[in-house]
């Protein structure tokens, strides 16, 4: 699958894991933004490592005029990490460690938009599909050795259960999404 549909996948189902928490908090639920947090900050910390190793190089590499994108986006990266091991250092519910978390969703936001709005575009004309496919193979391999759900953990999912899913997970944009953007999108449960 290309690698920044499968990017962009992963970007959507964070952005419904922020949704969720924000409905958590403003429901003062406790529970809910513990293991919401959990997630996130376990999905970001998998997205990273995979543009870090696999993806920025190979954009990089590419075209050298993506490099300044490319170090920004890793400073960005730099800072949203910052920020997740010093909320794990918190006890969950407190009022610094939802405060960092919202900044958190709030950069990551800004950082996701920049990469589908610019640096993807320019991926996509730089690669052609093949090479994109590969380099989407190489994440899903990344993603597999991490023990992270991959597209081919969902394969057997019915169209059905996967617009449940996303629907459960609000994930934004299920609505349009064909059973491939649904398939890298959705987590298995
Ligand atoms: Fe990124
Ligand atoms: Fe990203």
């Amino acid at each position: 699958m290309d690698a920044t549909l499968l990017l962009t996948a992963d970007h959507n189902r964070v952005r419904g894991l922020f949704t969720r928490f924000r409905s958590a908090k403003e429901n003062d639920d406790k529970a809910g933004m513990t293991t919401l947090a959990a997630t996130i900050l376990e999905e970001l910390d998998i997205h990273t490592r995979i543009e870090e190793q696999i993806f920025y190089p190979a954009v990089k590499a590419a075209d050298s005029d993506l490099g300044e994108e490319v170090a920004e986006g890793l400073q960005e990266h730099h800072v949203v990490k910052t920020l997740a091991a010093e909320i794990e250092a918190l006890a969950p519910g407190e009022e610094e460690w939802a405060a960092k978390l919202t900044v958190v969703t709030e950069m990551v936001e800004h950082h996701a938009e920049e990469e589908e709005q610019e640096m993807f575009p320019k991926v996509r004309n730089l690669f052609d599909v093949d090479a994109l496919a590969q380099l989407g193979d190489q994440m899903e391999a990344m993603k597999a050795e991490l023990g992270a759900p991959t597209v081919q953990d969902k394969e057997a999912f019915t169209t059905e259960r996967l617009k449940q899913l996303a629907t459960a997970q609000e994930i934004p944009g299920r609505s349009s999404m064909n059973r491939e953007e649904l398939l890298a999108t959705v987590a298995p449960s």
